[in-house]
């Protein structure tokens, strides 16, 4: 089973993580480990990724995948996959996706610069697709909320504006999040628990002033 919303969100925390510690994996041979694992998950929403407005979210029946103890290998179940689009579009998915991506094009700058470009091209496209065609993903696909129901795209937005502007340098995507988005969405100061589907405190890291330089 795929369930993309909260797999991008591991997958930009773990980008996080090894851009915040990654001296300190590296001392104890885990640096590699963690890119590997990274990537595993870039490949995966590249692929899912196929044109600038299509986002396959989730592989699999959940009813059906729940129930099944078997290798992924071995399993015969029919596997749908579910999309967003821009007539059921999911700004959540696809700004938390952007996110992913923005934030493992840093990861891999210096090491694979090919790979890191591919990887901010799919952020900057999931970007806009989340912010021109705006909706909720869980609302646009209810069979979707079961499991990982979103609250809102407010965060994701700000958020993978954030990650944009720091592997761009690029000041609009700052703009984006500090201007009316960010009084329609940011709380600033009042963010509550970090989660996979509340980005605010971890974004308010990012854009406060004091922080931005943190990276
Ligand atoms: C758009 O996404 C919805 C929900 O996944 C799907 O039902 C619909 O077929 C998609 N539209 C196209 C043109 O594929
Ligand atoms: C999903 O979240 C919305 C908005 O918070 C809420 O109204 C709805 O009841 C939730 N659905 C489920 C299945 O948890």
């Amino acid at each position: 089973m795929k369930f993309g919303f909260p797999m991008a969100f591991t997958a930009t925390v773990l980008s996080w993580a090894i851009l915040e510690y990654g001296d300190q994996m590296d001392a104890v041979g885990q640096l590699d480990p963690a890119q590997d694992s990274l990537r595993w998950i870039t490949d995966y929403l590249v692929n899912a990724h196929p044109s600038e407005n299509v986002l396959y979210i989730q592989v699999g029946d959940p009813v059906a995948d729940h129930k099944c103890w078997d290798r992924p290998e071995s399993m015969t179940e029919a596997r749908p996959l579910v999309q967003v689009n821009t007539s059921c579009p999911g700004s959540d998915v696809a700004a938390e996706t952007a996110a992913a991506m923005a934030s493992a094009s840093l990861v891999f700058k210096e090491a694979d610069s090919t790979y890191s470009s591919t990887l901010l091209k799919h952020a900057k496209q999931l970007f806009t697709f989340a912010d021109k065609h705006r909706g909720i993903y869980s609302e646009n696909i209810p069979e979707v909320a079961t499991y990982y129901n979103s609250t809102g795209y407010g965060d994701e937005l700000l958020w993978a504006a954030a990650w944009l502007y720091h592997a761009t340098g690029d000041n609009s995507y700052l703009q984006y999040a500090t201007g009316q988005n960010g009084e329609d969405y940011a709380q600033f100061g009042s963010p509550t628990w970090f989660s996979w589907d509340n980005k605010l405190a971890g974004t308010q890291h990012y854009l406060i002033p004091d922080d931005t330089c943190r990276l």
